[in-house]
Order: C-alpha cells, then sequence, then structure tokens
C-alpha cells in the first residue's frame, strides 16, 4: 500500500522537499493537553460578546475586501506595544496570519534562492522550516549545553556563514529561556560589521518573561525586526493574528511580498476586540507565570534538571534511561496528559496549564519518579 509519503514523492516537488514531513504536533483527544504552548484559559465571555458584536459589524461588509493595509488593527497594535513607555507608530507595525506568516513574509523578503538564514538551536523548528519552504538555506548555529546563546560561538557563526537572516528567539522554544540585550546587540552588530543582515527577535512569548521586551533596541537599529504573536498572551491560538515592529522600510518592503487583503475583515474585527480586552487578558499571563514558576520550582523539587523560564511552558529532564524522553513522554500520556517531546535529547516540554492541569501533570511525573527510582 502507497503511504502519503510515497504519493507525495512521486510528484514533481521542488528538490528541496523531497523527503520531507511537515510541521505538526500530535492533537491527541486526552484529558490534558499541554503540548503546544498555548493559553489554557478560553477567552472570557464579556470579550466573546463583544467579538460577535465586532465580527456582526464587519459582516455588513463582506462583500467588500477587507482594509488592505489594516490601518486600525495596526495603529492599536502600535498603541498595544507602546505601553511599556518605548513608543511605537502604526507605520512601524506590521499584521499576519500568525507570526508565522509573519516570518514567512520577512523570509520572502530578504531571504530566497542563493541567501541564508541562521538561527540557534535548539530553537523554533518553523524557522527552519519555512526557509526551506522560501528556498532560503538554513544553518543551525550552536548553543551551550545550558541552552543559553554563546555569544562569542555565534559571533564565530555569523563571520563563517554570512547570513542574510538572523532569527534570535526570546524568550527561546522549546527551552524557555530568555537571551539577554548585549547578546542581541553583540549579534546585531557582528551580523552588520560583515554585511546588512536582517536581525529577527521572534518574541512570541515575551508576556511570560521576567525580563522586558527587547522593542526599544529597534532605535537606530534600521535592520532589527521584533515580532509577537497573539497566540500566546491573548489566548487566542485560533484567530491567527501575528506582527512585527520594525523599522517603516522593512514594513513597507513586506508589501512587496504580501497577498492583497490577504488579513480578513473578520480577523482584524476579532484582534480588535481582543486589544480591547487587554488589561483582563494580560490578568490571566499573570496568573500563568506564577503558575509556570510553580512548575519549574516542583519539578526541580522532584529532581528533574528544570531549564529556567521566561515563557509559558517549561523545559526538564534528563531522562537516559531505557526508551529516553520518547519513553516518558508516552509514561505522561498514558496518564492522560499530552506533553511534547521535541526531539531535545533527554528533554520534554510541558506548556502551563490552569493549576488543575498542572496539578494532574505533577502528579504524573511524580509516578515517574518513583517507578525510577524504585
Ligand atoms: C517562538 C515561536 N514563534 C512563533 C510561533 C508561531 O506563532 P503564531 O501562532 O503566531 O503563528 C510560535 C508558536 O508556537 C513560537 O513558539
Amino acid at each position: 500500500m502507497s503511504t502519503a509519503q510515497d504519493r507525495i514523492d512521486a510528484l514533481p516537488l521542488r528538490p528541496e522537499l523531497r523527503g520531507k514531513s511537515p510541521y505538526g504536533a500530535p492533537q491527541l483527544d486526552v484529558p490534558v493537553r499541554l503540548n503546544t504552548n498555548e493559553n489554557p484559559y478560553p477567552l472570557p465571555e464579556p470579550l466573546v460578546a463583544r467579538i460577535a458584536e465586532r465580527v456582526r459589524e464587519a459582516a455588513r461588509d463582506l462583500n467588500r475586501y477587507p482594509d488592505r493595509d489594516a490601518v486600525e488593527l495596526r495603529t492599536a497594535l502600535a498603541a498595544y506595544l507602546s505601553r511599556d513607555g518605548y513608543e511605537v507608530g502604526a507605520g512601524q507595525v506590521w499584521a499576519a496570519n500568525g507570526s508565522n506568516e509573519v516570518i514567512q513574509q520577512l523570509l520572502q523578503v530578504f531571504g530566497g534562492p542563493g541567501r541564508l538564514a541562521i538561527g540557534f538551536e535548539p530553537s523554533y523548528s518553523m524557522h527552519g522550516l519555512i526557509a526551506r519552504g522560501t528556498s532560503t538555506e538554513w544553518v543551525s548555529g550552536p548553543r551551550r549545553a545550558d541552552f543559553t546563546i554563546d555569544t562569542e560561538a555565534a559571533v564565530a557563526a555569523l563571520a563563517t556563514h554570512r547570513p542574510d537572516v538572523v532569527f534570535i528567539t526570546s524568550p527561546n522554544n522549546p527551552t524557555g529561556t530568555a537571551v539577554d540585550r548585549e547578546t542581541v546587540l553583540a549579534l546585531y552588530d557582528a551580523a552588520r560589521a560583515v554585511k546588512p543582515t536582517v536581525v529577527v527577535v521572534d518574541e512570541a512569548y515575551v508576556e511570560f518573561s521576567h525580563a522586558a521586551s527587547l522593542l526599544p533596541l529597534l532605535e537606530d537599529r534600521p535592520l532589527l525586526v521584533i515580532s509577537r504573536t497573539m497566540s500566546k498572551a491573548f489566548g487566542a491560538a485560533g484567530l491567527r493574528l501575528g506582527y512585527l515592529a520594525a523599522d517603516p522600510a522593512v514594513v513597507d518592503a513586506v508589501q512587496l511580498v504580501r497577498l492583497p487583503y490577504h488579513l480578513s475583515a473578520v480577523t482584524q474585527a476579532t484582534a480588535l476586540a481582543a486589544l480591547e480586552h487587554t488589561d483582563t487578558l494580560l490578568g490571566y499571563v499573570e496568573q500563568l507565570k506564577a503558575e509556570r514558576d510553580r512548575l519549574v520550582s516542583e519539578l526541580t523539587a522532584l529532581g528533574f534538571e528544570v531549564t529556567p523560564s521566561d515563557a509559558n511552558f517549561v523545559q526538564f529532564g534528563v531522562f537516559d534511561g531505557p526508551g529516553g524522553a520518547h519513553a516518558a513522554w508516552r509514561y505522561i500520556l498514558d496518564r492522560g496528559v499530552l506533553v511534547r517531546d521535541n526531539g531535545v535529547p533527554g528533554r520534554l516540554r510541558v506548556s502551563t496549564g490552569t493549576p488543575a492541569e498542572n496539578d494532574a501533570f505533577l502528579e504524573a511525573v511524580r509516578g515517574l519518579k518513583k517507578e525510577h527510582s524504585a
């Protein structure tokens, strides 16, 4: 019987796609799903009602294409970004269907055939996959054994590979580690010393960080891009709304590749409604940060090696027994809790859930520990 892979490979694919698998975290129907770094809290009812109202208004005009430049939404996103004191204008903001699309647009503009992008791995696997999808050569840069970026080794990698695009994920997924501003500045300067290079700081999880956003670094750095999303802190993964902040010239350049009317009127209306409820949603973020810190301390107390986390998830291990991390993943799954095996040797990643979900997870790993020490 032919497999999906055989059927795909029978097609006249671009050679770099041959034999490759698509991105896909398992979507299993289990009681506790802590594997895709979603926000566990459903949107509050007053926000659901406001979305319905805004979408109803938008529906009256669905015979027309949406605002191609999403001006109202970009203005609201700029106001949100400016909350912490660094002023960002609507002309510095661009929005798309998830930050994945933002990253794709950036690679379509600044990457492509004959160009190269680098990220420091383990990191968000889609950076490499989107690079491949845009025919951009991908290089996996180094990290230390404790998963932080070794600035000296990273600078050396930039000198060797001369990238056109550099990805720095802070806080990093799947490890949870934040990158300090000195490291970002050192990499920005080192990359620029070789050639004009776009440095993308992926801040998908920044609202959960102990450290502040790196947005103020945009000042006088025309090739720095900060990418953000409403999928995590705003609890709106299903909305598909990502955005970037950068020099207005970068925003203008992205127009060269964006599809006309890429952001539907329904998406724009829903995102605007969610932004009206920013304070409530950021209240959930505070609860999740406290629960994340509880996961870190309880896992540590159980004797796991835990990577310090600035995100809404925690990487833990080390599983070096028979079957490694995958066997531990299976043990936890058999107790009704789905976590993520990202392929980092000996480690698993758990997203922060509600207190009850976290308790269920901790109960499962307590059993795992007991069985191993028995
Ligand atoms: C580091 C990082 N960047 C970007 C994304 C993509 O987010 P979005 O839902 O906005 O496409 C994710 C999703 O998990 C992520 O972990």
